[in-house]
């Protein structure tokens, strides 16, 4: 009887041993997405971040002058910048506040980079101006009955490119975002300020 040709390179793999590779693999992938979770979770609650909070604390407006449709003023703002982290210090690398009327921004603010210890409350003055500012007529108008009134209400928005640092670790850019609405300024000197509670996104 003429021997059939068996399979190249003679034994044929047993039937158990490619299943059980597969098998050794999916393990193996199985625990490292558990321990790489694990170590995150661990990390995450050791440093527990928690969201910046700001307010509005206090607003002025002076050289309030609307001629033409032509808005000129001098705004100060005091904002209070709060971190809450225990763990986690803030560098703050460009800071921009604008102010909006009616979702038109009509005056600009910077304020110099600073690093914002952990658990610390900042303070910042803002001094954002108009000049000259052109605002649609019925922008205008509206600003005009607001201003006699006694108060406008404007939104306060700070953009900021920050970087976070925990231990001796630091993140790379992120941009926050703040905003602050609605900012009721006082015309009367004697009316007393509101303050007010603003979104962050991080
Ligand atoms: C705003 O101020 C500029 C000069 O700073 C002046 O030329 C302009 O007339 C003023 N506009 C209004 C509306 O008062
Ligand atoms: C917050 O940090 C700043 C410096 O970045 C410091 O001047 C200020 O005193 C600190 N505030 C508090 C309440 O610790």
């Amino acid at each position: 009887m003429a021997s059939r040709p068996g399979p190249i390179g003679g034994q044929p793999i047993s039937p158990q041993r490619r299943p059980m590779l597969v098998r050794c693999i999916v393990i193996g992938i199985v625990l490292t997405v558990v321990l790489v979770g694990f170590v995150v979770l661990v990390v995450w609650l050791a440093v527990r971040p928690q969201r910046l909070v700001y307010t509005v604390e206090d607003g002025k407006v002076h050289g309030f002058d609307l001629y033409k449709n032509h808005l000129n003023a001098s705004f100060d703002f005091i904002l209070k910048s709060y971190n809450p982290n225990h763990k986690i210090s803030l560098y703050y690398d460009s800071i921009e506040v604008s102010v909006a009327y009616d979702d038109k921004i009509i005056a600009f603010d910077y304020v110099d980079p600073f690093h914002q210890p952990r658990h610390n409350v900042t303070r910042l003055e803002v001094k954002p101006m108009a000049r000259s500012v052109p605002l649609m007529g019925s922008v205008s108008k509206n600003l005009r009955i607001e201003k006699s009134s006694g108060q406008i209400e404007l939104a306060v928005l700070v953009k900021a490119r920050i970087r976070f640092k925990v231990g001796i670790w630091k993140s790379s850019h992120h941009t926050l975002k703040v905003y602050c609405k609605p900012v009721g300024v006082q015309l009367d000197p004697s009316r007393k300020f509101e303050t007010t509670y603003c979104d962050v996104n991080s």
